[in-house]
């Protein structure tokens, strides 16, 4: 059988068309990392979000290594929280769900684009290379403010993130001669754990301590401040723990005013 010049021509270009569409879609459905949400991330009574162990504080925590696991709680008309942190370099997971009606978590500029559903955990697996900002949007239409819907996510240098956090409890007034002590707690959100020191400053003098704080585990540190070294009236105070700050006064009072600490 001859075939004509042409119609070989023809055949052998047809079949390079069908070889290159199925290998883009191939491609396109493969090679750009485009997972699709499943079922993986289990349900939730909506009811009962406050009470769950990963909704009820929302937030940002450490796994291990560079993974971490972002909860996001979607409600008319916010997120919460409504602006994460995590470092660059990290793989990050989200777990979102809905608190009343269908939403949507949009990570603008990257291909994290969920429903959000009441009842429904969605949940998935990005990578983060760099630090960058995006904006969190929602997409589904949810009410009169969904146009206002939106969050934030910051990838910050991994040397800039940060899961400590300091609270500090003192007393406001002390009679002099006394003792008082300002209790700092450190609480340390990464798995690894967190050498550091911790610094009070009250008139003009400072006490330093350091302070082993383990993985996902928090630390007091004891600041005895003797009234003797300081004089009657208010004295601001610091604690500093790395970048963190707490301050207050303590007012050092005369026992034949009663305590009352206006001296
Ligand atoms: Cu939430 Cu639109």
């Amino acid at each position: 059988m001859n075939i004509h010049t042409y119609e070989k021509a023809w055949l052998v270009a047809s079949m390079v068309l069908i070889v290159g569409f199925i290998a883009t879609i191939t491609y396109g459905a493969v090679g750009p990392g485009i997972a699709m949400i499943d079922d993986d991330g289990g349900s939730i009574d909506p009811d009962e979000i406050n009470d769950h162990e990963r909704f009820g504080e929302p937030g940002v925590e450490h796994l291990g290594g560079n993974e971490y696991a972002v909860s996001v709680v979607a409600q008319a008309w916010a997120y919460t929280p409504s602006e994460i942190e995590v470092p660059a370099n990290s793989e990050v997971t989200f777990y979102v769900t809905s608190r009343d009606v269908t939403h949507s978590f949009s990570v603008v500029g990257t291909n994290v684009n969920t429903m959000v559903i009441p009842g429904e955990v969605s949940e998935m697996t990005v990578q983060f290379d760099e630090p960058d900002e995006y904006g969190i949007l929602c997409n589904e239409y949810c009410g009169e403010g969904h146009h206002t819907m939106e969050g934030k996510l910051n990838v910050v240098p991994e040397d800039e993130f940060d899961l400590t956090e300091l609270s500090v409890e003192a007393d406001d007034e002390v009679e002099a001669g006394n003792e008082t002590t300002i209790n700092a707690t450190v609480e340390n959100g990464m798995q690894d754990d967190l050498e550091t020191t911790a610094t009070l400053e009250i008139g003009g003098q400072t006490y330093e301590e350091d302070v082993t704080v383990p993985g996902d585990g928090s630390e007091n540190v004891e600041f005895a401040v003797d009234t003797a070294d300081l004089e009657t009236g208010d004295h601001d105070w610091t604690v500093t723990v790395d970048d963190h700050e707490e301050s207050g006064t303590l007012t050092v009072g005369n026992s034949s005013d009663g305590g009352d600490g206006d001296a």
